[in-house]
């Protein structure tokens, strides 16, 4: 399954992110951990002192090698220089699966413990201005669509990706990549603004668009998320003790957690498994063949100098059921 926290900055994408780790980590099911989020904070919110997440290797550091493993035997991607964020998997291209060891999570993820429980935490590294505008060749996120357009997960195998709600994410389809996104907001007009906006990008792609109301306090904040958000209003959480005395450094054991929160992590898992009847790997591959020819047209052509429309396998459908040569 895979599942995105997006949201206004500071809204709780990172918070909500490590506790959804940690409760399914809990529950014994498989993660993978990814941060691509501006500021990179899901190394320290899963516990990590700063040496550690200093360490962490980068994905957006690492391309050429995720490239090259990638794009395997497929003679539609003639070298990794012409494979760009959106190249679609074709035949002879390697799939990753959550449950496995490859050489992409050998350089890009490292193991992190939770209480006895271990997960995966991959991160892309930290942004800087020009990640932020125009240069999509360079896109730190490339590193996660690329993960994400040749994974083939299962239920009870989970990817949990904490991102921005930035224009990149629109510009390359990577927010189409989920199973179900989790928008994170806060009870104020800036915080629904954001879902806003989401919802309209969402709603040609058939995104599954769920919104977690965060630092949430009383009465006239719920009302004020319901009267905004309606249906897709799933879930609220309240203010966190626990989540402060993780801030303070001192995390305590996950089965400490507020009931109410646990509660509310527990509604996530729910909608989140839900999706799981609704998946469709024809559409999801229909997607990211449509905006790879988007980026082709756009930028991907001039830069690369090669017909990128041509790496697209028209008889290739990835799922469950594709088996390729490694
Ligand atoms: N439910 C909560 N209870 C207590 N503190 C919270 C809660 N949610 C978030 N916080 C605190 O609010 C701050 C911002 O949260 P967080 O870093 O998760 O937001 P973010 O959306 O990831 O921000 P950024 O955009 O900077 O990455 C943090 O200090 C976090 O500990
Ligand atoms: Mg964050």
């Amino acid at each position: 399954m895979k599942i995105a926290f997006v949201g206004k900055g500071g809204s709780g994408k990172t918070t909500l992110s490590s506790l959804f780790v940690r409760h399914l980590a809990a529950t014994g099911a498989h993660v993978v951990a990814v941060d691509a989020d501006i500021n990179q904070h899901l190394g320290p919110a899963l516990g990590l002192d700063e040496a550690e997440a200093a360490a962490l290797p980068a994905m957006g550091d690492r391309l050429s090698l995720i490239k090259e493993h990638l794009r395997g035997s497929n003679p539609r991607i003639a070298c990794a220089d012409t494979m760009i964020k959106t190249t679609p998997p074709g035949e002879g291209s390697r799939l990753l699966r959550v449950r496995e060891d490859n050489p992409v999570y050998d350089a890009c993820a490292r193991p992190v413990e939770l209480d006895g429980d271990t997960v995966r935490l991959m991160v892309t590294g930290p942004f800087t201005d020009a990640d932020l505008g125009v240069s999509c060749y360079h896109s730190k996120t490339g590193a996660v669509e690329l993960f994400l357009n040749h994974l083939v997960d299962g239920p009870d195998e989970y990817v949990v990706v904490d991102m921005t709600a930035g224009s990149d994410s629109f510009a390359s389809g990577m927010f189409t990549r989920f199973d179900i996104t989790f928008l994170v907001a806060e009870p104020t007009r800036k915080g629904v603004s954001v879902y806003r906006q989401y919802k309209e990008y969402a709603a040609d792609y058939g995104v599954a668009l769920k919104v977690v109301g965060n630092k949430v306090q009383g009465r006239d904040d719920l009302d004020f998320l319901r009267a905004e958000i309606g249906d897709d209003l799933l879930v609220t959480v309240g203010h966190s003790n626990w989540v402060r005395a993780l801030e303070r450094g001192r995390p305590p054991r996950f089965e400490l957690l507020e009931d109410i929160n646990r509660r509310a992590l527990h509604r996530l898992r729910t909608a989140a498994d839900a999706t799981y009847a609704l998946r469709d790997w024809e559409r999801y591959t229909r997607q990211m063949v449509h905006f790879h020819l988007k980026n082709a047209g756009s930028w991907g052509n001039e830069r690369t100098g090669a017909d990128l429309a041509a790496q697209v396998d028209p008889s290739f459908v990835l799922g469950e059921s594709v088996t390729t040569l490694v």
